[in-house]
């Protein structure tokens, strides 16, 4: 074994924009056992993330809710950084692109690829929308897909067909906010040379990838690449471009990757140390873990930086596959893409930890969680094979017998000698991220264990010989020690109560050469328990939920709360035959109630006239309780097409103005207007 390596690791940087789901945990987890299988085999391992917090989507969000980016990404860093935490991730810093050191990284990169003649200015034409006053990038327009004719296709690639295309290609064209269709607008943009590092990047690839990702990323090599455009008009939320007079901001892909370095900066600073201490030091490997969408930026675009700036390189990109549930891609309106934090309202973050590990390797295939799968195997392998043989041998000591151990018997020797002798190959399974090989491995012989244990019965003996039960309990509880130290990795504080169990503390991967004897154990403590299928289903169900919310609220908020545009500008004028369209009446509320399983709706009854009595959903929760309605005079839309919603059907809307939350205002009649009239 190497001793002493030193090793900076990296996840892929979540967008600020987005809730942490199981499917980003297939990475952030991946890399967690690893950094922590380092650790343990006394190395330096820094685990370094941070939010990725630039660009058009968060820009856009924060718009629609009414608030600032800064803010927008300031809760998300809360969320992640518990969502983290809660599954027991354990990055050494996790940071923000959104920072001054990353700031000043991407000036610095910037001026050394301007310095090396690397970059180029030409006016390229983008679309843009004049109702929103920003560049649309193709995400942002949707439009008729030009090879099979499906509506409402993002403007790069067809949801239905699979094709991909340019926004120009598509017919019926428009701004996926407002729905107006976007102009052709000349501006000028900035590019990253990128065929200056062709010839590097031919050498660099097949020497830090698996050779699966190399031949793939190795396809783009038989043309010139293309240059990268490293710039984005205004308004945008990043870092300004320098010499541009604020007008222009690098493009969300150049100020990320950097958050790699400017987090480990922070870290280092922490340390009393500084990025070059740890970056550029020559011992120190680096590897980015990341998932196979980003492989081109992270292989391609990011060593080609990096050339350009004279840093290092990673000594290698670990990418991954994607997560399937069921066998099928994640599915928000069938329950399965689920939250993190929608998980650990229901199940131990261990349950996922242990399973993602008897799944994965180090291909690039993707990952399936079965969720009847997830049950037997927790159920049978963690509780049933592992945690048992602790539970038993365990209260057996501690409560029928004096609770000290004595010394394994012969045949008890011969099975822990053969468990030591297997460290070295389970270890070799963690170093080449075979997780599920180790888990075979710890789980075989787990399933030695058992067999030792049950042929010996100690249970039937503990009368007739003490001393020879006592020798099986405790050859038990050493093998139930080395499984649990191999299991540390991916179950550290399952791993940490067993020590305690046995009076022990932080074990090494070296600690696998002592066996316990003659000493005593401590009381018992709740390991883990069976998944009962009801919670799973409990999961399912609440994410489902909570995608349909979603659903409804944006509907509603398009409707009943337009959302607050950055530039108060003239909407476009309609004919007054359009206004006529719209029934407008007086309406009273005569009955209303909050809905239960819903953050923001009430179900409303509102009497609009003519004995007509219409049932509004109306996402106002967050503003008025159901009594501050009742008998009120309110403003009714009555000739919406009515719409099933998952609470029953809305036959109308409620007009209401302001931003959401509780910055929402139904708007009302004098008490002289009369119910049923119509508003001209
Ligand atoms: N912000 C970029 C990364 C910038 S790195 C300089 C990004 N963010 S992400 O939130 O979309 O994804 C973060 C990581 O999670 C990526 O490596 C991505 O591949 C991974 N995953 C996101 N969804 C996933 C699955 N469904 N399955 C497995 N991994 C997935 O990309
Ligand atoms: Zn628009």
């Amino acid at each position: 074994m190497n001793q002493n390596r030193k090793i900076l690791i990296t996840c892929a940087l979540p967008y600020a924009n987005g809730y942490i789901h199981l499917g980003h945990l297939v990475e952030y987890l991946q890399a967690d056992f690893w950094a922590r299988f380092q650790t343990m085999r006394g190395h330096e391992c820094i685990y370094i993330c941070a939010d990725d917090t630039h660009g058009t989507p968060i820009m856009v969000k924060a718009r629609e809710m009414g608030i600032t980016p800064e803010a927008l990404i300031a809760k998300s860093y809360e969320d992640h950084s518990k969502d983290f935490a809660d599954f027991q991730v354990q990055f050494s810093l996790y940071g923000s692109t959104n920072s001054q050191e990353n700031k000043n990284l991407c000036e610095y990169f910037y001026k050394k690829m301007v310095e090396g003649g690397h970059t180029r200015t030409q006016a390229i034409q983008q679309l843009y929308c004049n109702h929103d006053k920003m560049f649309l990038p193709d995400r942002f327009v949707k439009g008729t897909c030009p090879k099979c004719g499906a509506k409402e296709q993002y403007g790069d690639s067809c949801d239905v067909c699979g094709s991909t295309y340019s926004p120009s290609d598509m017919k019926d064209v428009h701004c996926s906010m407002c729905g107006n269709a976007p102009v052709l607008k000349d501006s000028e943009s900035i590019f990253f040379k990128l065929n200056d590092f062709k010839k590097y990047l031919e050498t660099w690839i097949p020497e830090h990838c698996s050779p699966e990702i190399s031949k793939k990323m190795l396809e783009w090599f038989n043309e010139d690449l293309h240059d990268l455009d490293i710039s984005r008009d205004e308004p945008y939320f990043g870092f300004a471009i320098p010499g541009t007079n604020n007008k222009k901001f690098f493009y969300v892909w150049v100020d990320a990757p950097m958050g790699y370095m400017s987090t480990t900066e922070q870290w280092a600073r922490s340390q009393k140390l500084s990025l070059n201490d740890i970056w550029q030091d020559p011992q120190r490997e680096i590897y980015h873990f990341i998932g196979k969408d980003i492989a081109r930026f992270h292989t391609i675009f990011w060593p080609a930086f990096l050339k350009a700036a004279e840093f290092r390189s990673p000594n290698q990109v670990f990418v991954h596959g994607h997560l399937m549930v069921n066998g099928e891609k994640m599915s928000k309106s069938k329950g399965t893409f689920i939250a993190a934090r929608t998980y650990l309202n229901h199940l131990n973050p261990e349950y996922l930890r242990y399973y993602y590990s008897t799944k994965l390797n180090s291909s690039v295939d993707d990952i399936d969680l079965n969720l009847e799968d997830f049950v037997n195997r927790v159920n049978s392998e963690l509780v049933g094979k592992i945690t048992n043989l602790g539970s038993r041998g365990g209260q057996m000591l501690k409560k029928k017998m004096d609770g000290v151990m004595s010394t394994p018997d012969a045949e008890g020797e011969k099975l822990i000698a053969h468990a030591q002798k297997t460290a070295d190959s389970i270890a070799a399974h963690y170093e080449a991220r075979d997780f599920a090989k180790a888990i075979n491995e710890i789980r075989s012989l787990a399933d030695e264990a058992n067999k030792y244990f049950d042929e010996k019965a100690p249970w039937k003996t503990l009368e007739s010989d003490p001393a020879g039960t006592k020798q099986v309990i405790t050859t038990t509880l050493n093998m139930f020690r080395l499984l649990a130290i191999y299991l540390k990795p991916v179950l550290p504080f399952y791993t940490e109560k067993v020590a305690k169990l046995l009076g022990e503390q932080d074990y090494k991967w070296s600690d696998i050469h002592t066996v316990l004897k003659n000493r005593p154990i401590n009381d018992y403590e709740h390991l883990a328990t069976r998944i009962e299928p009801d919670k799973v289903k409990a999961m399912v169900e609440e994410s489902r939920k909570i995608n349909e919310e979603i659903q409804a609220t944006k509907k509603a908020a398009t409707t009943a709360a337009p959302a607050p545009k950055a530039v108060a500008e003239r909407p476009a004028e309609i004919e007054f035959a359009d206004f006529e369209k719209v029934d407008l009446r007086i309406g009273q509320v005569i009955e209303a109630e909050e809905i239960k399983e819903a953050d923001k709706l009430l179900r409303l009854k509102v009497d609009i006239g003519d004995g007509q009595v219409r049932q509004i959903i109306a996402g106002i929760k967050s503003a008025y309780k159901p009594e501050q309605l009742l008998g009120r005079k309110i403003l009714v839309c009555v000739n919406l097409k009515p719409r099933k919603m998952k609470f029953g059907m809305s036959e109308g809307m409620v007009l209401a103005a302001g931003n959401g939350g509780s910055d929402l205002f139904v708007l009302s009649a004098d008490d002289g207007a009369q119910v049923g009239q119509r508003v001209k």
